[in-house]
């Protein structure tokens, strides 16, 4: 079966599966929007009918106290591996939609790239799979591998209800590896494949001062002000050096072997665009480590949203009641997400002046994971991704987080595959997301002969 169809047939095909994923960019499948619960129940009845017509078996959306996961399978390849796909179909807000250029849920092709939320995390990510699968089953009739996929609609609330399905259905969900593409290319026209991502614990800090707002001239001096101590908090918990100030925050943290070091440093990175692309004129973080391990093997602390008193036009001389802060904290391994935000919580308890009370709760976060480089899988992959884009992939990790991954090795015992096609530049989670058209069809096809060259066909 060492067969071209499915390759001529991507081609072929190319300006109709484009239409489709456009199709798919318009509904507004918001997780985290209540409103939208129609939307991502929408986004899943697209994918059903679709795993339906391309020929995909036992096809199923399963019900889920959130939103639902779509299932279907194929499995014909007796004695061959069977490759678990997984994406997801639910997307960030939009908001700010002022910042736009063209509106979020109305694809626009500017060049070669589709502007719109989840275009490249994770919608035109993960139709790339779909496409491929659909490029063998409507050519030859069988794929050379066993394959499972799932989709889901809400890895971007932290897959809450994944990890009991995938508890529940241990055993349909049985598999050799997982494929997922929900990552970036080290660089445009520079294919990689991501061996490490990050855990993620997600904090909120709420201080409170009097029972109300108060003149700061009337009473500024005598009592707490709640921005200000929850600003000296957050001033402590990082030292000069841009180490996290927490006891025991390194405890678990796995450091760089030199060998993984000397990779990193060989990595075709130019620091020089980097700060040009961020109009920054100089990057900065833990001393001692290179931009790359800071950005994706060393842990972080960051403040992610801030507010507390008058913010709007002009002076008013309030001293606010309350202020609060989202802070995150990227994991690597081995640290556990809940042991460190129990750190972070007793921490920050300790550092809160007098005259002011502290709320502190710990929003949804996953595991760190890394995967070994020297499986059959990700030789497939490599393979797969230098015959279509003609050079040889790097070996990456990422900053990003994609919680299930570890959840895959623990409770599925398999390792994933992350074989990425976005960009960072493609301002996910960001006003303006995109993703390239031709890294699209290039995906199908690396899907495609991935699906060849594991099954030795
Ligand atoms: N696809 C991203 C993660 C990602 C992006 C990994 C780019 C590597 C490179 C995923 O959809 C995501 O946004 N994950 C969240 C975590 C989740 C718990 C909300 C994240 O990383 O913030
Ligand atoms: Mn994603
Ligand atoms: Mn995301």
């Amino acid at each position: 079966m060492s067969s071209n169809r499915p390759n001529l047939y991507i081609d072929a095909n190319i300006d109709r599966f484009k239409e489709e994923l456009f199709a798919l960019l318009r509904i507004p499948s918001v997780s985290t929007d209540s409103r939208r619960k129609g939307d991502v129940r929408a986004a899943a009845d697209f994918l059903e009918s679709q795993f339906k017509s391309i020929g995909l078996e036992n096809v199923r959306v399963f019900e889920t106290p959130g939103h639902p996961i779509v299932y279907g399978d194929f499995l014909h390849a007796p004695g061959k591996p069977t490759v678990l796909v997984y994406g997801h179909y639910d997307v960030q807000p939009a908001e700010p939609l002022e910042l736009w250029t063209h509106p979020a849920f109305e694809p626009t092709v500017v060049g070669d790239d589709v502007y719109a939320r989840g275009a490249s995390d994770d919608k035109g990510q993960a139709y790339i799979h779909v496409k491929a699968i659909e490029s063998w089953l409507q050519t030859e009739g069988s794929i050379p591998v066993n394959v499972k996929i799932i989709l889901e609609g809400e890895e971007e609330i932290g897959s809450p209800n994944l990890i009991p399905f995938l508890e529940e259905h241990r055993g349909r969900l049985a598999c050799d590896m997982v494929l997922v593409s929900d990552t970036s290319m080290f660089d445009k026209d520079v294919p990689s494949i991501t061996y490490g991502l990050r855990g993620l614990a997600y904090m909120q800090v709420e201080v409170t001062g009097a029972n109300r707002d108060l003149h700061s001239g009337v009473y500024g001096g005598a009592v707490a002000n709640p921005i200000n101590a929850l600003a000296g908090i957050i001033a402590q918990l990082k030292d000069e050096q841009g180490r996290i100030a927490i006891p025991g925050f390194y405890d678990d943290v796995a450091d760089l072997t030199p060998a993984e070091r000397e990779a990193y440093a060989k990595l075709p990175f130019d620091e020089d665009r980097y700060k040009r692309e961020l109009g920054l004129h100089d990057v900065t973080g833990e001393t001692g480590y290179s931009t790359l391990e800071r950005a994706s093997a060393r842990p972080t602390l960051d403040c992610n949203g801030i507010w507390g008193g008058y913010q709007g036009e002009g002076a008013k001389t309030v001293l606010p009641g309350k202020a609060a802060a989202k802070i995150s904290m990227r994991l690597v391994p081995n640290q556990d997400p809940h042991v460190i935000a129990r750190r972070f919580i007793d921490h920050v308890r300790s550092l809160a002046p007098e005259g002011v009370t502290l709320e502190v709760h710990e929003h949804h976060g996953g595991m760190p994971a890394v995967t070994p480089l020297d499986s059959d899988g990700m030789k497939a992959a490599a393979q797969a991704f230098a015959e279509v884009y003609g050079k040889e992939p790097l070996f990456t990790r990422e900053g990003g987080s994609i919680p299930i991954v570890a959840a895959f090795k623990r409770i599925l015992a398999a390792d994933t595959i992350l074989m990425g096609f976005g960009l960072n530049s493609d301002a996910i989670h960001a006003p303006n997301e995109k993703f390239s058209l031709t890294d699209f069809r290039r995906g199908i096809h690396t899907s495609a002969s991935f699906f060849r060259i594991l099954g030795g066909a």
